[in-house]
């Protein structure tokens, strides 16, 4: 009976379990938590935790001190073996020892928040929580996987959309692949926190919310060559078809259009030039950026 029963067991561990966007096959690690509690609805949905890796800034004492819950909810995770770090600074962490060596599919920071130290949309405030998206997202990036995903769950009305997450991701080379209606029915034993101040362990009224997911750009670490380049093209075509980002991916593809017609000059002299490989490159280029400007301009 008992053999059965740990066979059994052992057979819904293994088969992949999805929850909403995570399955139990990715590698996850979990940024900002507050009582632990989204990581727990992650692992109760896989039957296990041994693909999660669940992080705090606060200490494991302020925890315990500060949510009601926190203390269950990690033993739970612990004993389905999770990795619990606490102490961890989403603008530092691939530093963080545990953390320099790691490659997650899905790194998740729900409503992450700097702190209540003024009112949400005083302009000191909104940078500072700009600054913590930014830093997280500076770490994050380098830590996935070719084909992982950075999300981030947030509010989207006032003043929160004025945090223009899209625009921090994509000034670190992170673009936007899915922008999802977030419905905390959705992770059964997920309580939000507010996560600071003397209120920490309330929750905050969600209101209109979205997981927006980010992908890396490919080979976004250098631009240098021109397959590079073609490469970042094509995926600013796909990305065209997104309303949100399709503006900025027109500013960015003509301003290194002005940058290579500085440098080598316009592609309508390019016989002129000495290095014919380098030049025709650049006309293939144009070709390529006229192309889809009259894609944009049939789309009307
Ligand atoms: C609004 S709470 C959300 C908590 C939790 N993610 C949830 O959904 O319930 C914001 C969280 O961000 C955390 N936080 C603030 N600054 C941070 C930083 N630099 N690194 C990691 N976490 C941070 C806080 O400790 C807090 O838990």
């Amino acid at each position: 009976m008992a053999v059965n029963l740990r066979s059994e067991v052992a057979v819904r561990v293994r088969e992949e379990r999805w929850i909403k966007h995570y399955s139990s096959s990715h590698d996850i690690l979990l940024v900002g938590e507050g009582d632990f509690s989204f990581s727990l609805s992650l692992a109760m949905a896989f039957c296990s935790a041994t693909n999660i890796v669940a992080t705090s800034l606060n200490s494991y004492e302020e925890l315990i001190k500060n949510y009601k819950n926190a203390k269950k909810n990690l033993a739970f995770l612990e004993m389905l073996g999770a990795t619990l770090l606490h102490g961890v600074d989403a603008t530092k962490m691939k530093i963080y020892p545990y953390l320099q060596c790691r490659k997650f599919h899905r790194i998740i920071y729900n409503f992450p928040h700097a702190g209540f130290l003024q009112k949400e949309d005083h302009p000191h405030l909104i940078s500072m929580h700009r600054e913590l998206v930014c830093g997280f997202f500076l770490n994050a990036r380098s830590m996935l996987w070719v084909d992982g995903e950075i999300h981030i769950s947030h509010k989207i009305t006032p003043p929160f959309n004025s945090w223009r997450i899209e625009d921090l991701a994509l000034n670190c080379s992170l673009f936007l692949v899915e922008c999802a209606d977030f419905r905390i029915q959705d992770y059964p034993c997920y309580n939000n926190k507010r996560g600071s101040g003397s209120r920490c362990d309330e929750p905050f009224p969600l209101g209109k919310c979205r997981t927006f997911k980010f992908k890396l750009f490919p080979n976004s670490t250098t631009f240098r060559t021109s397959q590079n380049i073609f490469t970042f093209l094509d995926v600013g075509m796909t990305l065209l078809e997104h309303n949100m980002i399709r503006n900025e991916c027109y500013r960015i593809i003509g301003s290194y259009l002005k940058h290579v017609e500085d440098i080598f000059g316009s592609t309508s002299d390019a016989g002129a030039s000495e290095d014919e490989a380098e030049l025709s490159d650049n006309i293939l280029l144009a070709l390529k950026y006229h192309e889809l400007m009259d894609r944009r301009k049939n789309k009307g």
